[in-house]
């Protein structure tokens, strides 16, 4: 039998101590359009089909309740949860049952360091899905530092069915649809965030957006610049609260004829770490930014869901 895989990164769902703040940040400069609140959490979307690309809520510190996954339908998540389970992964929430707007069957894991894990089905997705220039379409991707990459890894490639696409000296790049990457893994860092990326529809669109964060006095950290693994054009940021966030645009497709590269691939010439080098390296503030952002405890449990 061939191995259940994961298709889609749906959501990320984030405490800010400042609930008020961070909404008007989200929806007026990162442009992502606020859906409502139900019992103290906001979802936002973008213009994708996904219901939903974040929510927040007020948390005490700010955190990474879970990331969610989309899969199929009820047969690959139980497919996937048997993988998990098989995987000797302990903490987990079993399929069941949930409440829209969440899906209508899921399961919640931790993965081998911890991280909060939601993979559901059947959400009651936009059908109005044009995209709007400067306005994200969807989450990217979500890149991950690590403690022990090779167990975080293996997790993400043997329970979850992602792919290989791309190493180099410091990352890990996996796929599990036709974008490039969607799930980026460190191989430093410890279990924490890097950083969130946004998928806008076109390079014009990261560039007014960058634009429009000096506005709002948040300059660039990080950018413009193409990046090698992906070939997706980029600019990162500090939103509320140190969040670390990409708008990025042009990811590269693969299909099943993709050869991932290596670190021997990726060799850039001294003091740069992209193809176009106008802004050779991340801030010392986007750096540190880039080791904030922990997991809760429980976001494992999906129990608000059901
Ligand atoms: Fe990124």
């Amino acid at each position: 039998m061939s191995k259940a895989r994961v298709r889609a990164l749906r959501s990320v769902e984030l405490g800010f101590s400042d609930v008020d703040r961070s909404l008007r940040f989200l929806t007026e400069v990162w442009n992502l359009t606020h859906l409502g609140e139900i019992s103290g959490v906001h979802y936002l979307r973008g213009t994708g089909a996904f219901h939903h690309i974040l929510t927040i809520r007020r948390m005490a510190q700010p955190a990474l309740i879970r990331i969610v996954l989309d899969a199929a339908d009820r047969a690959a998540i139980d497919a996937l949860h048997a993988q998990v389970v098989a995987h000797g992964l302990k903490a987990i929430d079993p399929p069941g049952k949930l409440r829209q707007p969440h899906g209508d069957y899921g399961f919640g894991c931790k993965d081998p360091e911890g991280r909060n894990i939601a993979i559901v089905c059947g959400v009651h997705d936009h059908a109005d899905v044009a995209d709007k220039c400067d306005r994200p379409r969807k989450l990217s991707h979500v890149n991950l530092n690590t403690g022990d990459s090779e167990a975080t890894f293996s997790c993400y490639r043997d329970a979850l069915g992602f792919q290989l696409t791309d190493t180099t000296k410091r990352l890990r790049f996996l796929s599990c649809n036709g974008d490039h990457h969607s799930i980026v893994l460190g191989f430093s860092g410890g279990p924490t965030l890097n950083h969130i990326a946004f998928e806008m529809p076109d390079c014009e669109s990261v560039m007014r957006g960058a634009g429009r964060m000096r506005d709002d006095g948040r300059g660039l950290e990080w950018g413009p610049g193409r990046h090698g693994p992906g070939n997706n054009v980029f600019c990162y940021f500090l939103g509320p609260e140190d969040m670390p966030v990409e708008y990025t645009a042009e990811m590269q497709q693969v299909d099943q004829h993709h050869r991932p590269g290596t670190p021997d691939d990726w060799q850039w010439p001294p003091g740069r770490l992209d193809h176009w080098g106008i802004n050779p390296r991340p801030s010392d503030r986007m750096e540190a930014a880039g080791l904030r952002y922990r997991f809760t405890d429980d976001g494992y449990r999906l129990d608000e869901w059901r």
